[in-house]
């Protein structure tokens, strides 16, 4: 059965959400075909495919071309788009106008943006013209540089007091669930207690309403080291290596192609 965003709030008490990122048509299909909720479209594209050490200079153009790669993999997955640094920020006209790019060019179901109630009006914006949107908070990646490093957010009681008016300010704009990013486990709690819509937690704890986290990250694609919060369910990378040294040692050795690839 197809993923809706109203599907995402009512799983709220009832059903954990387990999410991924997807960037690609070929992993979409495999992650669709788990039974993954909802496949996000990460701007951590930027670091995961692209090379980059921050995910501020992915582009719209770069986003949509993975995005409608995703979107073609997926059968029952809900889609949502992230939205890039810069793509929303300087004007409500520039936002709308490049959520519905994702939504009208690339297929997506929905966009994500950073950022706490000074976002609510875009989130109005977006949501009366049709465009769903996932809110994310804590920490945010696109604010990094004013942020001075990928740090725990909302260990001050005044931070604390801050999430959970932004919370409240998100879900009252229309956002349909909202990512937490990198909090304590306990300010997961009490702001997944505290909102009517779903909390996905990435570095949030064990309450969120679900849990997301970067594939590559999660299958061990990376050789530096992942985040404490990011478990490791696979070493593809080390599989990976070992299947290249293995190709390439057989084809110096003449020993492939052998009678069974060859015409
Ligand atoms: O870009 C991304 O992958 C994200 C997740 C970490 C939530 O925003």
């Amino acid at each position: 059965m197809q993923w809706t965003t109203a599907r995402i709030r009512a799983a709220k008490g009832q059903q954990k959400l387990a999410c991924l990122t997807a960037y690609d048509y070929a992993t979409a299909t495999l992650i669709d075909g788990a039974g993954v909720p909802l496949t996000l479209v990460g701007d951590s594209l930027a670091m995961a495919m692209l090379g980059y050490t921050t995910t501020l200079p992915v582009t719209m153009e770069e986003m949509l071309h993975h995005t409608a790669a995703v979107v073609r993999g997926v059968t029952q997955s809900l889609v949502v788009a992230d939205m890039p640094f810069l793509s929303y920020q300087v004007s409500l006209e520039q936002g709308l106008a490049n959520a519905g790019r994702f939504i009208k060019e690339a297929g997506a179901d929905a966009v994500k943006v950073e950022g706490g109630a000074f976002r609510a009006p875009l989130v109005e914006a977006l949501n009366q013209n049709g465009i769903p949107v996932l809110g994310h908070i804590g920490l945010t990646p696109q604010s990094i540089k004013q942020v001075g490093g990928y740090k725990v957010q909302g260990r001050a009681p005044e931070q604390v007091t801050q999430l959970l008016a932004d919370a409240a300010a998100l879900e009252a704009a229309g956002c349909f669930a909202l990512v937490l990013e990198c909090v304590p486990e306990p300010v997961g709690r009490q702001l997944t207690a505290a909102a009517g819509i779903p909390t996905i937690g990435i570095g949030a704890g064990r309450y969120c309403d679900g849990q997301i986290l970067v594939t590559h990250d999660m299958l061990g694609l990376h050789s530096h080291l992942t985040p404490r919060f990011a478990k490791r369910y696979a070493e593809l990378g080390a599989t990976m290596t070992a299947a290249f040294d293995a190709y390439k040692d057989e084809v110096e050795a003449g020993t492939f192609p052998s009678d069974e690839h060859a015409y």
